[in-house]
């Protein structure tokens, strides 16, 4: 592998947080300052009340967002969309979270027109993708991800620089389970090779998450892993104290 970006380790705060919890910001902020040889980078994605605020309170910290609409503007009461997010300084987009996809039924193609809206604005783009208990116990967990990478991230207009993908079983979010380190390594392998046959070179310097439980505990294996390039972290990323643990096990 060539010219990989820095792994990224990013934030899903979900629907929570306060502006209190904006403290958490500033917090990750001060220990960024005393640790200059991270060799990862570093994003929050607060809900969407919180993101003006925390552009603000961020430095070194990137701020995302967990969703966003495909068109520019116009009549889509209570959306945003990826010019709103650029306007105040965010930089990235969570798509196609399986919370999405089973809260609000969001489909594969709709991922894609919104992947390309991120990228019409400049924003990077963090793919979600990952297969249900049901579907690993049947054998179907690659075929399952390989079909929503193929149906959620355009050819056109896709690269290194402006798409994450992050691999989240859905039974390890929120469930304190993971997969083995060898099932991990199968699926980010498989998910190499499947994006470098979709983007060529671009398709090897993709960075690829590990997300579903990862914690302090468990990330020097997780993070360890080939492919591996970094994580997408729900729970443990609400407190600084506990997401700055996972960059001190895996990045510094
Ligand atoms: P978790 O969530 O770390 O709480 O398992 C991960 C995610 O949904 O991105």
């Amino acid at each position: 592998m060539t010219d990989l970006p820095k792994p990224l380790v990013a934030g899903n705060w979900k629907m929570n947080g306060l502006k209190a919890a904006l403290c958490e910001v500033d917090a990750l902020e001060e220990k960024i300052a005393s640790h200059l040889n991270l060799k990862c980078d570093l994003m929050i994605c607060p809900p969407a009340t919180l993101l003006c605020s925390a552009t603000i309170a961020a430095k070194k910290v990137e701020i995302g967002a967990q969703n966003v609409h495909a068109a520019f503007s116009g009549a889509h009461t209570g959306d945003i969309s990826t010019e709103m997010l650029t306007d105040i300084g965010v930089t990235a987009v969570i798509l196609g979270h399986s919370e999405r996809r089973a809260d609000h039924g969001e489909k594969s193609a709709q991922v894609a027109e919104k992947v390309a809206a991120a990228q019409r604005a400049g924003l990077l783009a963090i793919v979600c993708v990952g297969e249900t208990k049901e579907e690993r116990e049947a054998g179907q967990a690659l075929n399952v991800v390989s079909r929503q990478i193929a149906d959620s991230i355009p050819i056109e207009g896709s690269n290194a620089d402006n798409i994450v993908v992050a691999y989240e079983p859905v039974w390890a979010i929120g469930t304190g389970l993971t997969p083995s380190v060898n099932d991990v390594a199968e699926m980010h392998h498989s998910i190499r090779d499947l994006l470098k046959g979709m983007f060529e070179r671009d398709g090897d310097k993709m960075r690829i998450l590990y997300g579903g439980s990862v914690k302090g505990s468990n990330a020097a294996e997780l993070m360890g892993v080939d492919n591996v390039n970094g994580a997408l972290v729900g729970g443990a990323s609400l407190k600084a104290d506990d997401f700055f643990a996972i960059v001190e096990a895996a990045y510094l």
